[in-house]
């Protein structure tokens, strides 16, 4: 299909000339959007792992309204509002860390994170400590520094020449003496087809990481049945990237969160020049800052991660149901994040579009929006979403591999 030649709107990773522009979506409610045919699909992907209560939740659109009409934006450059404070508190409250700087996208967060290790090496008298780790198939975003410590060659070979040079997490010569910190993305790589991360590898960092960073844009609120997947692991971060559910998924807003030690090397007199070189215009913007507010207040009223759980237990039930279909290579899942990963030899060949797309166009049509990361289908569904469906996703699902 042919994308209609009046749509001035060029859609990230999307081939624009096969672009079906009946995928319209005008309204989000609850787990639901609804496409401009009125067709409407389960958010199975939570567009892109980042709706959390459902769309338009009252509480959060309520708290966007209201701080809209009080305090629309201020500079965070040398300057504060009463909502960024009170995100920056519960954030370090509830990931034990001492402050944060807020940014829009997650990969703003990561290219934060990355400057922040650099300039604290330098600021503790260090400055050989300029390279950074990461592990085997990562991905933390697409702007130059997050692409350059991402590990998926289809998204960064063709841009070489502005990326710069990471060591892989099993190269043995990696923790040299200059490096100034590792990223990992706790227990799965979303990504990378929800690759899972055995737990060793998180302990095998300990005394050997300089710093390390936490990327939970993926992970974070709840995905993995804790607030964050790092809880549990045997890994004491030093900074912590997170974004993506943090409004709900309302509106852009990402955080580099930081420990006391990383924090204090940044402070001094106005001319020691130690404070950080880094920012954006909309950083801790107070509507988002408030939507944000809004979602962990609903976490913490709706028991969302309760109801993780019960995601979690519906969907391994029926996990079992596709783990013996012939269509079906592999199902990894962590919490409500989960990859099945198909068989291609199970579908024709010479296709037009791949065994991924096949499945996720079937899905579309039976009322189900998902996007295939290559051959795996994925399903990260809202946290509110109900039992039934993710049934209704499961019976989708298996229907439409037995056409
Ligand atoms: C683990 C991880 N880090 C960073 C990013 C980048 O976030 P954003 O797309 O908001 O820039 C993503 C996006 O999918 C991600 O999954």
């Amino acid at each position: 299909m042919i994308a209609r030649r009046n749509s001035h709107h060029w859609l990230p990773f999307t081939q624009m000339q096969q672009f079906d522009p009946t995928h319209t979506f005008v309204r989000g409610v609850g787990n639901d959007l609804y496409d401009a045919q009125g067709r409407r699909l389960f958010d199975a992907v939570s567009s892109i792992w980042t709706t959390v209560h459902g769309h338009g939740h009252p509480r959060i659109v309520a708290a966007i309204a209201r701080q809209a009409a009080l305090l629309d934006h201020a500079t965070a450059l040398g300057a504060t509002n009463p909502v960024a404070e009170a995100l920056a508190e519960r954030l370090c409250a509830l990931l034990g860390m001492e402050a944060a700087l807020f940014a829009g996208d997650g990969a703003s967060a990561i290219e934060a994170a990355l400057k922040i290790a650099l300039q604290f090496w330098q600021n503790v008298g260090q400055p050989q400590r300029r390279r950074f780790v990461h592990l085997d198939g990562s991905y933390h975003g697409d702007t130059v520094g997050a692409m350059s410590v991402s590990d998926i060659a289809r998204f960064k070979a063709r841009f070489a020449a502005i990326t710069f040079e990471a060591r892989s997490y099993d190269d043995p010569a990696a923790f040299a003496d200059d490096v100034a910190a590792v990223v990992v993305e706790p227990r799965v790589q979303a990504a990378a087809g929800m690759r899972l991360i055995p737990e060793r590898c998180y302990a095998a960092l300990r005394g050997i990481a300089p710093l390390i960073v936490v990327d939970e844009i993926a992970t974070g609120f709840g995905r993995t049945g804790t607030m964050f997947a790092h809880a549990g692991l045997d890994l004491q971060p030093d900074i912590v990237a997170v974004g993506k559910g943090l409004t709900g998924g309302a509106l852009a807003l990402s955080a580099t969160v930081v420990t006391a030690r990383v924090y204090h090397a940044f402070l001094g007199a106005d001319d020691s020049l130690r404070h950080l070189f880094h920012g954006h215009s909309y950083a801790g913007n107070p509507i988002a800052c408030a939507a944000a507010l809004a979602s962990l207040d609903a976490f913490e009223e709706e028991a969302t991660l309760d109801r993780v759980a019960g995601i979690a237990r519906r969907a391994e039930a029926r996990i079992g149901e596709l783990r013996v279909h012939p269509a079906i290579a592999a199902v990894r899942a962590a919490g409500t994040m989960i990859g099945i990963e198909l068989e291609p030899a199970y579908f024709e060949g010479g296709a037009a579009v791949t065994p991924g797309w096949q499945v996720a166009r079937g899905l579309y049509a039976r009322g189900h929006f998902t996007r295939p990361i290559g051959n795996v289908v994925q399903l990260v569904p809202p946290l509110a979403s109900r039992d039934e469906e993710i049934d209704a996703f499961f019976d989708a699902l298996l229907a439409e591999l037995e056409r």
